[in-house]
């Protein structure tokens, strides 16, 4: 079974994606910050859980070290670590904005340096977690959007540089309901979100995509999926 490494694992479509893998048996390196709960939580034998922060270079090769040391070469890398501060451009704080471009930008530039000669050499699967705010532009969150525009790019220059050695599938969801919502501290905006968050799409729904995105026929690729509410119009 391939050995599936997925960011961000500890909470929301991370967490959903991991136990839908390990359930139908793949090798499964889960890697976030905190890795208390997920220990207790994916204490499988095909479950390995991994304390890193993907904004740290060094950190994310010394993490699929021992990825690798325990299951193998990784064949597929799932960037999920992310987050979005909402807030207007005039109010949004620099440290809040430094975080998301070194999280949802660098941390994917991270992982992708320090695994594409393996998932070369294996024709191996990146899937990046985008989002609709890849292809809208919403108020109040212009950095978070431009990050995941910078995501999408990055699927797509992977796509057209290096089609015959990986697959690359970009995941854009609309609103989910995971704790994503929780990282902004304006409290109208937050007042005015959490509703809409909380009426999003279970995340089980996006694990299951991720699942059919990784067991597609080798002779096809998903490049992209967006999948929204259906009363969601962006
Ligand atoms: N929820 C939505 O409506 C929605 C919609 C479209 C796209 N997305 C995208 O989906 C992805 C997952 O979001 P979610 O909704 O599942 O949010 P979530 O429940 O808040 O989960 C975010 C995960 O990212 C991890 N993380 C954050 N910073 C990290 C870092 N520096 N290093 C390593 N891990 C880090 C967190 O773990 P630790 O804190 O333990 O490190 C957590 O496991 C994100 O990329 C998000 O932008 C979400």
């Amino acid at each position: 079974m391939k050995h599936i490494v997925i960011t961000g694992a500890s909470s929301g479509i991370g967490k959903a994606t991991a136990h839908q893998l390990l359930q139908k048996g793949y090798r499964v390196s889960l890697l976030s910050r905190s890795i208390e709960s997920m220990n207790v939580e994916f204490s499988m034998e095909n479950a390995q859980c991994i304390a890193c922060d993907v904004r740290d270079y060094n950190a994310v090769n010394q993490a699929f070290a021992k990825c690798r040391a325990s299951f193998g070469p990784i064949d597929v890398l799932v960037n999920n670590a992310g987050l979005g501060v909402f807030d207007r451009l005039t109010d949004g704080s620099i440290e809040d904005w430094h975080t998301m471009v070194d999280t949802n930008v660098k941390g994917v530039l991270n992982t992708i340096h320090a695994a594409l000669p393996e998932l070369r050499s294996r024709k191996g699967h990146v899937i990046n977690l985008a989002s609709v705010a890849a292809h809208h532009v919403f108020p109040n969150s212009g950095v978070y959007c431009s990050t995941k525009w910078a995501v999408a790019a990055l699927s797509e220059s992977i796509r057209i540089e290096l089609a015959k050695e990986v697959r690359v599938t970009t995941i854009s969801p609309g609103a989910v309901n995971t704790a994503f919502i929780s990282q902004t501290h304006n409290e109208e905006l937050l007042s005015e979100y959490r509703d809409y968050f909380a009426a999003g799409l279970h995340p089980d729904l996006i694990a299951q995509n991720i699942v059919l995105a990784i067991e597609t026929d080798e002779s096809a690729v998903i490049s992209e999926i967006i999948i929204r509410p259906n009363r969601q119009n962006k």
